[in-house]
């Protein structure tokens, strides 16, 4: 416990990241290496969501955008798929209490109509039920992935081009941004992906084109809140320089 304030001290609050995102990795291996079925893992990796979560809230951070299912995940086996659509009724069903408690929004992006209807249902409670809430908003990307939403977007600027309500020199990155799932998020500063792979499995490519990559062998049910405050900090001895030199960026700090 003494260790973990320890290094929740050393994050600088002034240049804390002000949109986190997390590919949550590794339930099947961590289920699989205490002989269990992998769905054993999904079920305690709602432990580190809520730490996640509620680590992220306290430190100040604006956006926490997790990666909960992507397009992807829809050719695994049913009795996966439809064990994960459980879990997350139940678990988006028992923490609207504790959202609202923490003054935190729920908010989802990705393809949601194809989710189950009770899955959607739940969702739809859960949004509203937390709509009024300003602390954070909690992003769940599901049934999402990063080129879907952008052929969406493209799709859609073309249907507008083709009636004539917007001309192709209006066609800027700004315009494009504005097409995305939520536009009014800022791009992620840090992006952590867990257990220990080195890929961003098709999640947010449009936004992540910045962002700082951080990567850790734990695997997702291992993650906790001391792992958000490692990956911070880390993200804090970087030097972001969007294509400059370093020089400049210093003189721009003096
Ligand atoms: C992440 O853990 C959760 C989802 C993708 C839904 P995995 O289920 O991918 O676990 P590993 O990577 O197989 O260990
Ligand atoms: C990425 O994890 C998707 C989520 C965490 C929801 P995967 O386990 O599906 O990614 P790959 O297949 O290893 O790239
Ligand atoms: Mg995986």
């Amino acid at each position: 416990m003494e260790e973990t304030k320890d290094l929740r001290d050393l994050v600088d609050r002034e240049r804390l990241p002000s949109h986190i995102a997390i590919i949550m990795d590794g339930n099947g291996r961590w289920a699989q290496q205490r002989g269990e079925q992998r769905v054993f893992g999904h079920q305690n990796g709602v432990e580190s969501v809520r730490q996640t979560a509620e680590a992220a809230a306290e430190l100040g951070v604006r956006y926490l955008t997790l990666y909960a299912f992507s397009t992807e995940n829809w050719n695994r086996p049913k009795e996966e798929v439809n064990a994960l659509m459980h879990l997350l009724v139940i678990t988006i069903n028992n923490e609207i209490k504790t959202l609202n408690d923490n003054n935190i929004r729920l908010r989802a992006m990705g393809n949601l109509h194809c989710l189950d209807k009770k899955v959607k249902e739940e969702l739809n409670e859960a949004l509203d039920k937390t709509s009024h809430n300003s602390r954070m908003e909690l992003i769940l990307a599901l049934s999402y992935s990063g080129r879907w939403e952008i052929v969406e977007a493209a799709k859609a600027i073309a249907r507008q081009v083709k009636e004539g309500t917007l001309s192709e020199e209006k066609i800027t990155e700004k315009l494009f941004s504005s097409y995305m799932n939520l536009p009014a998020l800022p791009d992620p500063e840090l992006l952590i992906r867990t257990s220990g792979e080195y890929r961003t499995s098709n999640f947010l490519m449009w936004q992540t084109a910045y962002t700082e990559l951080y990567f850790t062998p734990k695997l997702w049910p291992d993650f906790r809140k001391e792992d958000l405050y490692e990956a911070i900090i880390n993200y804090q001895q970087r030097e972001r320089r969007f294509g400059k030199t370093s020089e400049q960026i210093i003189n721009c700090k003096g």
